[in-house]
């Protein structure tokens, strides 16, 4: 697949089909992550798959919990807005979006394979989340949908107490990320376009060209 498309295509894929997901398939995915850089290349990551139905039944559960938590701390202001003017497009994005999440959380157990990822030693984030993405872009590439998701962050220690993380080795989570066929179709990701969301040389300062629509399509 060119890089491109995969850069592009590679969405919060959420509604999948339950079919497993092969070990050659997984082989590739984890291959593709530890390419990822990490600072000092210290690659001081682990790399958790579940694909455990037992233990899938125990963070189900949990992580229900914890997207409730995000909605009624992180988002609770942005939902009620999206509540009193659902047609204004951005609320209706905000919508989606929460549709789709809750769809997630309800549907937990039925994801075939999660890829959770740890790190020692860099509260940045940045020798971690490469990888992350690293992972998503090679399940892109297989035709497998993948979700990034920090929602277990409100109930972190039971959830490293399930996945059997030593407590004593100061494994900061990063992600979980689940994994699917989808069942809709891959599309282009909508975004904020680059000349609103960019400077040249000082803040502020125009970034001097204008991209009003994606440089790759279908
Ligand atoms: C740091 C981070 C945290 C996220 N946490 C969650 C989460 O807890 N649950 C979830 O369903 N999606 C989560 N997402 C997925 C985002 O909602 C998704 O990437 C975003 O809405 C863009 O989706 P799109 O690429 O399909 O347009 C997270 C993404 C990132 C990068």
């Amino acid at each position: 697949m060119d890089v491109y498309e995969a850069l592009y295509t590679t969405r919060a894929m959420r509604r999948v089909r339950p079919d497993p997901i092969s070990e050659e398939v997984q082989r590739k995915i984890l291959d593709a992550a530890i390419r990822a850089p990490s600072g000092g290349n210290s690659q001081t990551w682990r790399f958790l798959l579940l694909d455990d139905k037992a233990v899938l039944a125990q963070l189900g559960p949990i992580y229900r919990r914890c997207l409730e938590q995000v909605w009624n701390l992180v988002y609770k202001d942005r939902i009620a807005a999206a509540a009193a003017a659902p047609d204004d497009p951005e609320h209706a994005q905000m919508l989606r979006v929460q549709r789709s999440a809750q769809h997630l959380a309800d549907h937990f157990e039925d994801y075939p394979l999660m890829l959770f990822s740890f790190a020692q030693g860099d509260p940045t984030g940045g020798s971690i989340h490469p990888s992350t993405w690293s992972a998503m872009l090679a399940a892109r590439a297989e035709g497998v949908g993948s979700a990034w998701t920090v929602a277990f962050v409100f109930e972190l220690a039971a959830v490293l107490g399930i996945l059997g993380v030593p407590p004593e080795e100061n494994w900061q989570f990063g992600s979980c990320v689940t994994f699917g066929y989808p069942t809709g179709r891959w599309g282009v990701a909508p975004r904020i376009p680059v000349h609103e969301v960019s400077y040249r040389n000082h803040w502020g300062t125009p970034v001097g060209f204008e991209i009003p629509t994606p440089l790759w399509s279908y």
